[in-house]
C-alpha cells in the first residue's frame, strides 16, 4: 500500500508518523518548500529503533514522487491564524487544492483522496469536481476528529470511560456543524436523555468552538495532534477493509434529500473508500439544521472556480 502525504506541516508530518508507525504502507511524505519533507523524513526514520518498526518514510519536494498511490491524503494549506474562521481560508486554500489535485488526477488516478485543507467540505467538492474521481474516492477528514472532540468532552464532564461513548456529528467540519446528542449514545443511553437539553447544549457548544479554543490558545497555527490521529484512524479503516463506520465528509447524491453537495455523515470505509453512506432518522429540527448547514456551504461554492 502507497500512502502519500501532500503537505508536510505540523498535521501532514504527523500523520505520516502515525501511518508509518502502524505498519499502514509506505510512506511518502511531500512539501513544496525545498527540504522540509526531507528533513522531517530523516528525523522520522531515525526513530524507527524506539518502536522497534522498520517503517519506511520518504520525504520529497518532487510531487511525481506521489505516482500511482493507493491512497492521498491532503493537507497542504494555510492554517487558521487567531480570529479567522475556516472559511476566510477559502480562496488561498482553493488554488492549492486545485493546482495539486490536477497533479493527483495525472499521477494516482486509482487513488483514494482524503482531503483535510480547510474548509474542509468545500475542498472536498472543488477535488472532486477537479480530479473527476468517482464519489467513493473522495474523502473528507473533519466529522470523525468532531466526534472524537465531542466524545472526549462529555467523557471526561461525565467522569466515564471514551469506550462507552458512541458519538455521532453530522454536517460540516465548521459553524454548521451538528453534533447529535439525540443520537449519540453514552453506555447505551441518548446523551439527550442522559444529561438533559441544557448541558446537552454545553457540549454540542465546546465541540464546534474546541477547533478555535485551541487556536487562540496557541496563537499561531491550529490542532494536530488529535487531527492526525483522525487521518492514520481513516487511512487504518480504508486499509483494514472491513467496512467499519466512520463521520466523514462525502459526496451526497440524494441522501438526506441533498445532491451535489459535500457534507458529514455517517458511513461505512473500506478498500473502496466509501463503502456505504448510512442514512439517519433525523427528527424535525435535526433535519432543519442540517438543511441550514447544507444551504450554507452551497452559498460559498460561487466563491471557488471550477
Ligand atoms: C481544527 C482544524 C484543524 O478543527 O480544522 O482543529
Amino acid at each position: 500500500m502507497k500512502i502519500s502525504i501532500i503537505g508536510a506541516g505540523n498535521v501532514g508530518s504527523l500523520a505520516a508518523m502515525r501511518i508509518a508507525q502502524d505498519r499502514l504502507g509506505q510512506v511518502v511524505l511531500v512539501d513544496i518548500v525545498k527540504g522540509l519533507a526531507q528533513g522531517k523524513s530523516l528525523d522520522m526514520d531515525d526513530a524507527r529503533l524506539f518502536f522497534s518498526a522498520d517503517y519506511s518514510i520518504e520525504g520529497t519536494d518532487d510531487i511525481a514522487k506521489i505516482k500511482d498511490s493507493d491512497i492521498v491524503v491532503m493537507t497542504a494549506g494555510l492554517a487558521r491564524k487567531p480570529g479567522m474562521t475556516r472559511e476566510d481560508l477559502l480562496a488561498k486554500n482553493a488554488q492549492i487544492v486545485k493546482d495539486t489535485c490536477l497533479k493527483i488526477k495525472e499521477l494516482a488516478p486509482e487513488a483514494i483522496l482524503i482531503i483535510v485543507t480547510n474548509p474542509l467540505d468545500i475542498m472536498a467538492y472543488l477535488a472532486f469536481k477537479i480530479t473527476g474521481f468517482k464519489r467513493n474516492k473522495v474523502v473528507g477528514m473533519g466529522l470523525s476528529l468532531d466526534a472524537a472532540r465531542f466524545a472526549n468532552l462529555i467523557a471526561k464532564d461525565l467522569s466515564v470511560s471514551l469506550s462507552e461513548i458512541e458519538p455521532l456529528v453530522i454536517g460540516s467540519h465548521g459553524e454548521g456543524m451538528l453534533p447529535l446528542p439525540r443520537l449519540t449514545t453514552v453506555k447505551g443511553k441518548s446523551l439527550l436523555s442522559v444529561v438533559g437539553k441544557e448541558k446537552a447544549d454545553e457540549f454540542v457548544k465546546r465541540t464546534i468552538g474546541r477547533g478555535a479554543e485551541i487556536v487562540s490558545h496557541l496563537g499561531n497555527g491550529s490542532a494536530y495532534f488529535a487531527p492526525s490521529a483522525a487521518i492514520a484512524d481513516l487511512v487504518k479503516a480504508i486499509v483494514s477493509k472491513d467496512n467499519q463506520l466512520r463521520c466523514a465528509c462525502v459526496y451526497l447524491e440524494g441522501e438526506y434529500g441533498l445532491k451535489d453537495i459535500f457534507l458529514g455523515v455517517p458511513c461505512r470505509l473500506g478498500k473502496n473508500g466509501i463503502e456505504e453512506i448510512i442514512q439517519l432518522e433525523l427528527s424535525d429540527s435535526e433535519k432543519q439544521l442540517f438543511s441550514i448547514a447544507a444551504n450554507s456551504l452551497k452559498a460559498q461554492y460561487k466563491y471557488v472556480q471550477i
